[in-house]
């Protein structure tokens, strides 16, 4: 391979990457349209069971709204691995284009290929979607309130070790590299936004996680640029970690639950996330938003744990972290009293009344049955 010239095309694309990022627009307002076009993905394996279920709650929450035709509720299809294997592409291009009609967008796990699947060597979905979409903020929070924590992750969604997970280059048969980007632009739309989410939610501190310490280039930039703009927020504190002690303080009962907001490159966001939604009750409860300044997209943290359709148990998978998903998706919208309901009812089923209990399999309910009884208790608030 002539890899002096695959890194040259490499350096090409991401500057024009940056000129993109220069000409952007600000976030729609969802306000002003006519009409909100939310389309929904059911993806692989357990998926499109429980995308349905969260499917069912927001036709049941948003019903007047479709009815007067504000809101639409749209399945596109075939974001399958089969498709995706066939055509040989992460998404293809027919749903790419139904993806780009939509305004929000509701996505059930998708199968990421890895070596020794019977797969092609596609991209991750989800990482394609996000890079397509240009969704630069992923927002995952992790509420346990008898723990006392109370935390929202912000993670850049379209660089750092990601953006060219898979250009990477065997240079010779003993020498990998793989590469590691970090802009200006992209450093700082993620991190004013935790800012100003931290601004309009009254929260007092944000913090920065990096191993500028080491990895000094691109971390570096990320924290220069962190330092930079939290002297636009006198009002928040603004501290900086790095990765390995934070990862340490996530479980330290005394010092953990002073951390409120986090902000932080895109691969150690993903591994910080899943320790996080561990202490809630593991990454099948978590919910996360991708939130770009045209599209935005919602969905469930986990897999798509195709042992449970094999063995017939789709039916029984917890639909919980998709709903979540769901409720992010309608407070991003302007929907903020159903999404309020809808938390709560999650909280009620899934942490204090639990009525009824899923356990994957006929020992417990389906995820139709776990619909039904949060669709009830919203009825009772
Ligand atoms: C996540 C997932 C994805 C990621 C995988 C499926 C590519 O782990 O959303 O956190 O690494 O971003
Ligand atoms: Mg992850």
């Amino acid at each position: 391979m002539d890899y002096l010239n695959h890194f040259e095309q490499l350096v090409k694309k991401q500057l024009e990457r940056v000129e993109a990022m220069k000409q952007q627009e600000d976030f729609v307002d969802y306000s002003k349209l006519d009409k909100i076009v939310i389309g929904t993905v059911g993806g692989d394996g357990i998926g499109p069971a429980i995308t349905a279920q969260a499917e069912r709650i927001l036709a049941y929450l948003l019903a007047d709204d479709i009815k007067a035709g504000k809101v639409e509720l749209r399945t596109i299809e075939d974001l399958t691995i089969e498709k995706r294997a066939e055509v040989g592409q992460a998404i293809p291009d027919s749903v790419l284009v139904e993806l780009k009609k939509c305004d929000v967008i509701l996505k059930g796990p998708t199968t990421t290929p890895r070596k020794g699947d019977p797969w092609p060597n596609i991209e991750s979905a989800n990482v394609a979607m996000r890079k397509e979409l240009d969704l630069f903020a992923n927002v995952r929070p992790v509420n346990v309130p008898e723990k006392g924590l109370d935390w929202t992750f912000f993670r850049e969604n379209t660089e750092g070790a990601y953006v060219l997970g898979s250009e990477g280059v065997n240079i010779t048969e003993d020498l990998a590299f793989d590469f590691k980007v970090i802009t200006s632009q992209g450093a700082e739309r993620i991190i004013r936004a935790a800012f100003e989410f931290a601004k309009k939610n009254d929260k007092k501190r944000v913090t920065c996680v990096t191993k500028a310490n080491v990895i000094k280039t691109t971390d570096g930039k990320f924290l220069d640029v962190f330092k930079k703009v939290a002297e636009e927020y006198p009002g928040i504190e603004a501290d900086d970690w790095y990765i390995d002690i934070m990862t340490a303080k996530l479980v330290d009962e005394k010092r953990r639950k002073d951390f409120q907001v986090m902000v932080l490159p895109n691969l150690y966001g993903d591994i910080l996330t899943d320790e996080a939604a561990e202490f809630q009750g593991g990454v099948g409860t978590a919910g996360s938003a991708n939130l770009g300044k045209r599209y935005a997209m919602f969905e469930a943290i986990h897999g798509s744990a195709p042992r449970m359709v094999d063995e017939g148990r789709d039916i029984y998978a917890d639909p919980s972290s998709i709903i979540r998903a769901g409720a992010m998706l309608l407070n991003h919208i302007g929907y903020t009293k159903e999404a309020d309901k809808l938390f709560k009812a999650l909280d009620i089923c899934g942490q204090t009344e639990k009525k009824i209990q899923l356990t994957g399999r006929d020992t417990g309910a389906t995820s139709a049955e776990y619909a039904d009884y949060i669709m009830e208790t919203i009825e009772k608030l």
